[in-house]
Formats: C-alpha cells, structure tokens, sequence
C-alpha cells in the first residue's frame, strides 16, 4: 500500500528501542551512547525495507545532503535493489563550534538533471525541519516526477514545519548528537554509533 506523503512512518519505533548503553571516551570527550553500531544498522535495514517496498523496480535517483549524510548514504545505497543514480547536495546551517543554527547555505551545483525523476533525499537528522523543507521546496522547482525524504535520526519536539520526513529509523530525544556521519565542529562522524555530547563538552569544544 502506498504510505502516506508527508508522515513520519517510524514515528515511536524508539520507545521499544533502549536507548542507553554507557558511555564511551573518544578522544578527550565522553559520549553517552544513545543507539549501538548493531541498532544504527539494524534501523537502515528496516528503512531500505520500507524504501524498496514504496518504489519497487522504479528507477530512483537518490541525493545525500553532505556532509551528515554520508555514511547513511553508504549504507543504504547497498541495500536498494532498484536501478539507481546517486548524487550530493550541500547544505550547511552550523559554523564551526556551535550547536545553534545559523542562516542556510544550499550548493546545488553538483546536481544532476531531476526532472521528471522520482527522487529521495536521505539526511542525517531532522530538528527542526529548516533544511529539508527549504532544500525540498528548492529541488521541487527542478522537475521532479516526485520528491520523498528519509532522514536517519528525528529529534522529539523540535519541529517548526509542516512537513515531515516520509522515512525516519528513529526518534531520539532533544539532544546534540554525533557519530555516523553527525559532527560537532566536523569531529566524531566516523563513529559507528549514536552517542550523545554532554553540555560540558559542547562547552569545552567551544574554546579548542
Ligand atoms: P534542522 O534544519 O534544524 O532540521 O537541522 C538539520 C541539520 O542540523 C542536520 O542536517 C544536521 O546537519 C544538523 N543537526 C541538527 N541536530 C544535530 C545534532 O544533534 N548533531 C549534529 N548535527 C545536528
Ligand atoms: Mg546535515
């Protein structure tokens, strides 16, 4: 059956999933870990399952929005079976040690011809919703036939747009989280896991 545009499909999957396990030291920082390497890959899984099941034999073309998206965007290409074209956009909305946004920067250069191509924009995490709602607003006056998003990671009442992601693997509550292409200040994105920064270390980050 064809889901719904615009809801979150996952929405509460992260009640039945635990979300502490310790913590762990990298570098000088301690990161509380919200979602284990096994979990993070078992959500891509469920989310590629989900993303095949929608649209079938179709040809995709599939935009990672760099940088937080590339690890996801590794992963789940792998799982998708379809004929499928991958590509990037940029969109920047943090400066260096600062976990508040800023005014959003969109690079579409690197863009293939979308029109008339069904089209998934993959993203790391949804906030506040700013950056897939403008980004998806702009890709639409490209021509798509459509236009759908999955997004890793969505933050529990945070949002301020209307819109909402059509795939999500997991909700996690209100906190700066990194790893598994998630940054702070570009650090952390090679951890396999989902670990939350605790406020002395966003502090600490601040001056280093
Ligand atoms: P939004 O526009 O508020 O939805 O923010 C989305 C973008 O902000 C994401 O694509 C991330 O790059 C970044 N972001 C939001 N929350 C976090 C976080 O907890 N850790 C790392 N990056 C985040
Ligand atoms: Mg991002």
């Amino acid at each position: 059956m064809k889901p719904a545009e615009g809801k979150v499909l996952r929405r509460g999957r992260v009640l039945r999933t635990k979300l502490s396990h310790g913590t762990h030291r990298q570098g000088a920082a301690t990161l509380k870990i919200l979602l284990t390497e096994a979990q993070v890959q078992e959500g891509v899984r469920r989310m590629a399952a989900e993303i095949s099941a929608f649209y079938g034999d179709r040809p995709l073309t599939i935009v990672g929005v760099l940088t937080g998206s590339v690890v996801l965007l590794a992963d789940i290409i792998r799982l998708l079976g379809m004929p499928l074209r991958v590509s990037v956009v940029q969109a920047r909305s943090y400066r260096g040690a600062s976990t508040v946004r800023g005014e959003l920067m969109i690079n579409s250069d690197l863009l293939p011809d979308l029109t008339g191509c069904d089209v998934l924009v993959v993203d790391d995490i949804f906030d506040t919703g700013h950056t897939l709602f403008e980004l998806l607003n702009k890709m639409q006056n490209l021509g798509p036939r459509s236009i759908r998003s999955a997004v890793l990671l969505r933050k529990r009442g945070r949002q301020e747009m209307t819109r909402e992601p059509d795939y999500c693997a997991f909700e996690i509550p209100d906190e700066f989280v990194v790893g598994y292409g998630l940054d702070y200040n570009d650090h952390y994105r090679n951890l396999p896991y989902i670990g939350a920064l605790e406020a002395a270390e966003i502090e600490a980050g601040k001056n280093s």
